[in-house]
């Protein structure tokens, strides 16, 4: 059975005394308490308090720190980089792959992202994989086509073991940040769709078991709504994972789904 998870992206954002007031108000909320093993939260802070985060939250077993990018080679020369074996080694267990904002401010290309994902999943990392379409190409009505062409470059190329690692989030870029959040239509038709896709390249069991979160102004008010929907199995959140009783709220109205 799938996952219901929340994740958290804070993107650049909280100073150090304010990232670990965060962690602390959601160790120290609902949260542990509402959770089993059909859920998940996942928090990817800055890189400088991953280690940080795994330390405080090790005792709380449904809550995962994770990475927002990774490079795409094992180690080296990159200066200012990191690599997902050395994420491994601090303890972190997820990465963010493919955010609209590394793709549009850091050039990042199908062709390294599926990089990006092989070496997460060499390193035991799972990859929360962004796909999700601009605004010219929602209104040109040929989102569907779009998000198809991303996962066809990238997540579809790995095998169904390695497939099945993996957590797909569907962020369409017009609603990123902007408080316009997809209607409850307009997400859960991509998001069956994303299914459907799964479903013909590898199958109903692997389809049925892959998480599909949502992101894009979800919010404390309107996510209840969006996880109810049969595809929509869970969040990823920016703005709102950054006030610790939103956050709370948003986890929350998933564990009731
Ligand atoms: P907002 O929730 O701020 O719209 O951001 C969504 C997002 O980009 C999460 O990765």
């Amino acid at each position: 059975m799938r996952k219901n998870i929340v994740a958290a992206n804070w993107k650049m954002n909280k100073n150090h005394p304010e990232a670990i007031e965060l962690i602390q108000s959601i160790l120290f909320s609902q949260i542990p308490k509402k959770t089993s093993t059909f859920h998940q939260v996942i928090i990817a802070t800055p890189y400088l308090y991953l280690r940080e985060a795994v330390l405080l939250s090790q005792d709380f077993p449904h809550l995962y720190i994770a990475a927002q990018n990774c490079h795409h080679q094992s180690m080296g020369a990159y200066t200012g980089e990191i690599a997902a074996q050395q994420l491994e080694s601090i303890g972190v267990t997820h990465v963010i792959i493919g955010h609209s904002e590394r793709r549009a401010y850091f050039n990042e290309i199908d062709e390294v992202l599926l990089q990006k994902i092989k070496q997460a999943l060499q390193h035991h990392l799972i990859p929360l994989f962004c796909c999700g379409e601009p605004l010219e190409i929602r209104e040109a009505n040929t989102h569907l086509e779009y998000i198809q062409t991303q996962l066809a470059n990238t997540v579809f190329q790995l095998n169904p073991k390695d497939f099945s690692n993996i957590i797909i989030a569907y962020e369409p870029i017009w609603a990123i940040g902007t408080g316009q959040t997809a209607t409850v239509a307009q997400a859960q038709e991509v998001h069956a769709f994303i299914r459907k896709l799964i479903t013909d390249k590898f199958g109903t069991d692997i389809a049925e078991n892959t998480s599909i979160l949502y992101g894009g102004s979800c919010n404390a008010q309107n996510a209840s709504s969006l996880f109810a929907q049969k595809d929509i199995d869970g969040g990823l959140i920016g703005g709102a994972s950054l006030i610790a009783k939103d956050f709370e709220t948003i986890v929350l109205s998933n564990t009731t789904q």
